[in-house]
């Protein structure tokens, strides 16, 4: 590992310059996918990371190069006095980029606030166009409010993707329909492998619909898909068709098959470190702080932490400690 100006470079050779916040573990929602229906022992407010330590470790991190945040959760709106928390990191010099991934529930009445703090970049979760079937995935009768978040999104002309998680005998119908909102809205639409993040363990199932099942079904409708050139530090494999305003993309985020270039770390809602989304934190970074660390002690840490990452999601699931099987929740995680 070295460092060269602001960038620094992980025991692989990979930049690491994308930091995803989880701001908080609560979410208004209940996919089946990321958490149980009930029995979610969420934290005690106090075992949070607070917006002053959140805006410490990004301190520290914007002088190691973190130049990129994507603030998640659970949903991110639930966190009381999350406008004032961007705008003082929209501040931070370093900081380049902030976008925010979120379910839509509470985010209509926040956009004209994003706008004014320049945050215009959204990942908008939508596993379905379908009121009945958004009902059984999400637990929760929401989807009209979700439907106008959309709208009102696209008319203010956000930078939008779409993130549908694809999962087999649930929504796979809504694989095309949700697709063709590429056709007129120069929108991203993504279909995301159904990951274990469910907090309840594997389900034993396989997965059936992987990339390459995903790759078919839009191969065998849209003649003209054509695979676009991959970013580095992307997770999805984007594709143009010809006649859409948007593109299509899916991400392969149980096939893992983008980590050669990956450049994120996270950090969770109680503040644990992972330098790879299937590792069970390398780092408690609450703890450091509130044991009365300085800076350069943390900012050791994180480079420790850089110097000894898992070269693949594979790699980083095996060196699992706590617990070797996955049961968290994607909402403790941060996604
Ligand atoms: P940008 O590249 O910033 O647009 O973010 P993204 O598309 O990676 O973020 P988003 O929060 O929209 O996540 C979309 C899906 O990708 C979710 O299911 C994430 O859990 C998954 N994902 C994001 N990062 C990783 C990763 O590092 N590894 C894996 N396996 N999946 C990831
Ligand atoms: N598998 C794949 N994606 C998931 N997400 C949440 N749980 C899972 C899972 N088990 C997605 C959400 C959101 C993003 C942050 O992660 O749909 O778009
Ligand atoms: Fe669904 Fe996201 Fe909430 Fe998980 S955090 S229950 S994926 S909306």
């Amino acid at each position: 590992m070295k460092k060269s100006g602001t960038t620094i470079f992980d025991n692989h050779g990979r930049p690491i310059n994308y930091l995803r916040l989880a701001v908080t573990d609560r979410c208004n929602l209940r996919c089946f996918y990321c958490m149980p229906a009930s029995g979610i022992h969420y934290l005690p407010k106090k075992e949070l990371l607070s917006y002053e330590e959140m805006e410490r470790l990004i301190d520290i991190l914007g002088d190691l190069g973190i130049s990129k945040i994507r603030i998640t959760g659970g949903e991110p709106f639930l966190r009381k006095d999350l406008i004032r928390f961007l705008g003082r990191i929209s501040k931070k010099e370093p900081i380049q980029k902030i976008s925010i991934t979120t379910n839509g529930v509470l985010t209509e009445k926040y956009i004209p606030q994003l706008k004014d703090l320049g945050i215009n970049s959204i990942n908008l979760s939508l596993d379905t166009l379908d009121k009945d079937r958004f009902f059984r995935i999400t637990r929760r009768d929401e989807f009209a409010t979700v439907e106008r978040t959309l709208n009102k999104l696209i008319e203010n002309n956000f930078d939008l993707k779409i993130n549908m998680v694809v999962m087999e005998g649930q929504n796979t119908q809504d694989i095309i329909p949700i697709a063709k909102l590429a056709k007129d809205l120069n929108i991203g639409v993504r279909f995301i492998e159904e990951m274990p993040f469910n907090g309840v363990g594997k389900t034993g199932k396989g997965l059936n619909w992987n990339h390459h099942h995903i790759r078919k079904v839009l191969a065998d409708e849209f003649d003209s898909l054509v695979e676009s050139p991959n970013e580095p530090g992307s997770t999805s494999q984007n594709f143009s068709v010809k006649g859409f305003k948007g593109n299509l993309g899916i991400i392969a985020a149980y096939s893992r098959t983008f980590c050669g270039s990956c450049n994120r770390i996270r950090i969770s809602s109680q503040g644990l470190l992972k330098t790879c989304l299937y590792d069970d934190g390398v780092l408690n970074l609450r703890d450091i702080m509130r044991n009365g660390q300085d800076d350069n002690f943390i900012r050791d840490q994180f480079l420790n932490a850089f110097s000894r990452r898992a070269i693949d999601g594979f790699e980083a699931e095996r060196n699992r400690k706590k617990s070797p099987e996955i049961k968290e929740s994607m909402s403790t995680i941060g996604g």
